[in-house]
């Protein structure tokens, strides 16, 4: 089996492309490195370097390989960024995906895997989320991941491309030697992991007065290797079953930002000082994901919990103070 990973040497693509490879999958690779490092993939893993802008690149590469599938994990993430320049992540996530899709088509590969979003639920009415829980984003990220399920249920209906999209919650942790490195970093633990090591002074914690038992945010936080252990197993169902699904991919439960740091201290033996800081815009106050149906339907079971979460990143970030600015193959 051949599966095509786009943004596969990106934080979850990375992992999951080191996954498919263990279960003897072959992969092949597209991604413009704009945020991925090709320090990150292994050398039985092909790279092709191209954007998905590339139409007539994308045509070409369908062409030279048989794919079995798709795993989509290329595209923009950060809520922030996603306010002050739309275009980017409309032109990135919305139309460079409707780009991929068109190619698929025509080449009649018709299996996907999809990267989405707990940011589609914005301020969720109901705790813990469920698959059918009422999906009005709060910010353009989640607006083009919302967009871009509703291009894949029509692409079902008209061309019968099947699909899985695997909502994610706060994907975090490291394996296989590689780890989360983004450039700026945005993501509460590696920025909390970077105060350990010295790179920052303090974690700033953004609002202290939301309506949770310590005023600070609650997520749900899911070790990478169980995100991408529901990828090969919604992959192995699309191909065999060939029916679409959605579903929500969290650890199901929730913790606190200054619940995060505390375990961040006791796990790196740091002080890890934090200073209170004002709400950051489109935050909702709680999280928390009802995995139910994966784990009825694909028989799915996170295995990580927080601790093994923090260790797990502490160890990447230690043994690669630079990130991947150091050569891990
Ligand atoms: N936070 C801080 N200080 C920081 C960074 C974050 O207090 O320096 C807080 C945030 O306000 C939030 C929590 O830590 O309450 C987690 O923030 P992250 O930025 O790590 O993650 P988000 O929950 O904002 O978003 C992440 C991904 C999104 C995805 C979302 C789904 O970045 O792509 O999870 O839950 F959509």
């Amino acid at each position: 089996m051949k599966i095509l990973v786009t943004g596969g040497a990106g934080y979850i693509g990375s992992h999951a492309v080191r996954r498919l490879l263990q279960y003897n999958y072959k992969v092949v690779v597209y991604d413009n490195l704009v945020n991925g490092h090709k320090e990150s993939l292994p050398a039985e893993a092909e790279l092709v370097v191209g954007d998905l802008n590339d139409k007539e690149k994308l045509d070409k590469l369908f062409k030279e390989h048989e794919f079995d599938a798709v795993m989509h994990f290329a595209g923009f993430i950060e809520v922030g960024e996603s306010m002050k320049n739309p275009a980017k992540y409309y032109k990135n996530n919305v139309v460079n995906t409707l780009n991929l899709l068109e190619a698929m088509v025509n080449n009649n590969v018709k299996k996907i895997i999809f990267s989405s979003t707990a940011a589609l639920f914005g301020y969720p009415d109901e705790i813990p989320i469920k698959e059918e829980t009422k999906k009005e984003p709060v910010n353009v990220y989640g607006r083009t991941k919302l967009m871009t399920e509703q291009m894949l249920k029509d692409f079902d209906a008209a061309y019968g491309l099947k699909f899985i999209a695997l909502r994610y919650f706060n994907a975090s942790g490291a394996d296989f030697g590689i780890g989360e490195d983004h450039n700026p970093e945005t993501h509460l633990i590696p920025i909390i992991l970077q105060v350990a090591m010295g790179k920052r002074k303090a974690i700033k914690i953004f609002g202290t007065d939301y309506l949770t038992k310590d005023g600070t945010c609650i997520r749900d936080y899911i070790h990478v290797t169980d995100l991408i252990n529901a990828h090969v197993l919604a992959l192995k169902k699309l191909l065999s079953a060939n029916e679409s699904n959605y579903y929500n991919l969290g650890n199901g439960n929730g913790y606190s930002v200054k619940e995060i740091i505390e375990a961040a201290r006791e796990i790196t033996s740091h002080p890890i000082p934090a200073i209170k800081s004002k709400r950051r815009s489109g935050d909702p106050a709680v999280l928390v994901a009802d995995s139910t149906k994966i784990q009825k339907e694909l028989g799915w079971k996170p295995k990580y919990d927080l601790k093994a979460i923090i260790k797990s990143a502490w160890e990447w970030h230690k043994n690669n103070p630079s990130g991947f600015e150091e050569n891990i193959n």
